[in-house]
């Protein structure tokens, strides 16, 4: 098996402050690996410093068998990254920033319009070459962004949060050229509050207050993460009965979806007694990814707490 990223204990810390608590992950070549948790969780920190943009503190890792602390320069040339602030330039056009960023890279003169076409046909942005950037709505953007990490042709691809505050056409549009790319053999580390998107991935890490909670498939995650059963139920003013169905003996734990809630239940057993609670009928569900996702993040609190 071959691994592009490894990180053992991996930390980082500000000040008294642990951003990234001793981090094990490895990611396989040609694979999209999800990155998600909370805000704060840690995510940039981890994936400025796979960049080797920001020093560990403690632990050590390697991304295309290059060495984090040592040769961060190495890594900076070899990867692509989009970070959560991309800048582009408002007062050029399309194909003026990706010229740009082609010269920041150092490709050579005679491969530019060569390579700066293939970005554009990549990025889906054939035809708005002579556009200023100033006038592309967010999801052109966001391409654009994506187009510019990519013209160095790079094997692995670190994006955090492309996808925030874009259309949900975009977003698909979006995610569509990360499984082109990755069917080409790029490796895609991208982090993403979407589980749509997080679906959509090889293998997801889930981090919460920069510890490692969970690490697998999606559907190893959906089948082996949540203990009980799970329950549906449509009650008028679900959202202000949480708290009085979680002190129920029974109940380990209530959320909100949308207009229903999902109860986890200590067992099938209790069903019939939560029915009679309610006075309503519940349906044993499988959970979604949102649902272990709500489970983790809630275990990881009531662990520090
Ligand atoms: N340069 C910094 N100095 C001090 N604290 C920082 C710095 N960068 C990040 N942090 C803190 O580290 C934690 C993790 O931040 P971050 O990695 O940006 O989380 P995420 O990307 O998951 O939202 C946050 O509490 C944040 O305030
Ligand atoms: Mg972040």
């Amino acid at each position: 098996m071959e691994y592009v990223v490894t990180t053992r204990d991996l930390t980082r810390n500000f000040g008294s402050f642990t951003a990234v608590n001793k981090l094990n992950i490895r990611i396989k070549r040609g694979e999209i690996f999800g990155f998600l948790g909370p805000n704060g969780s840690g995510k940039t920190t981890t994936i400025r410093m796979l960049c080797g943009i920001l020093a560990p503190t403690s632990g050590s890792g390697t991304v295309l068998g290059y060495d984090l602390t040592r040769e961060a320069e190495k890594i900076k040339q070899n990867i692509g990254y989009m970070s959560q602030k991309f800048s582009l330039y408002d007062d050029l056009t399309v194909f003026e920033n990706l010229d740009f960023y082609a010269g920041m890279y150092s490709i050579p003169y005679r491969e530019r319009k060569k390579r700066i076409a293939e970005m554009l046909e990549l990025s889906l942005l054939e035809g708005k070459e002579n556009e200023l950037v100033a006038n592309l709505s967010g999801g052109f953007k966001q391409r654009l962004a994506m187009g510019c990490a990519l013209i160095s042709r790079p094997s692995i691809l670190f994006l955090d949060e492309p996808t925030s505050g874009i259309s949900p056409v975009s977003r698909r549009m979006f995610f569509e050229i990360i499984q082109r790319l990755a069917n080409d053999g790029v490796t895609v580390m991208v982090t993403t509050h979407f589980m749509d998107e997080a679906e959509r991935c090889y293998n997801i890490a889930f981090i919460s207050e920069g510890t490692l909670i969970a690490s697998d498939t999606p559907d190893n995650l959906k089948n082996n993460v949540i203990k009980g059963c799970l329950v549906e139920v449509d009650l008028p003013d679900a959202l202000h009965r949480t708290g009085e169905i979680e002190k129920l003996p029974y109940v380990k734990e209530c959320s909100v979806h949308g207009p229903l809630l999902h109860v986890l239940l200590e067992s099938e057993k209790d069903l019939e007694l939560f029915e009679q609670y309610t006075g309503t009928k519940a349906a044993i569900i499988s959970p979604s990814l949102e649902d272990v996702f709500i489970h983790l993040a809630g275990k990881a609190k009531r662990q520090v707490s």
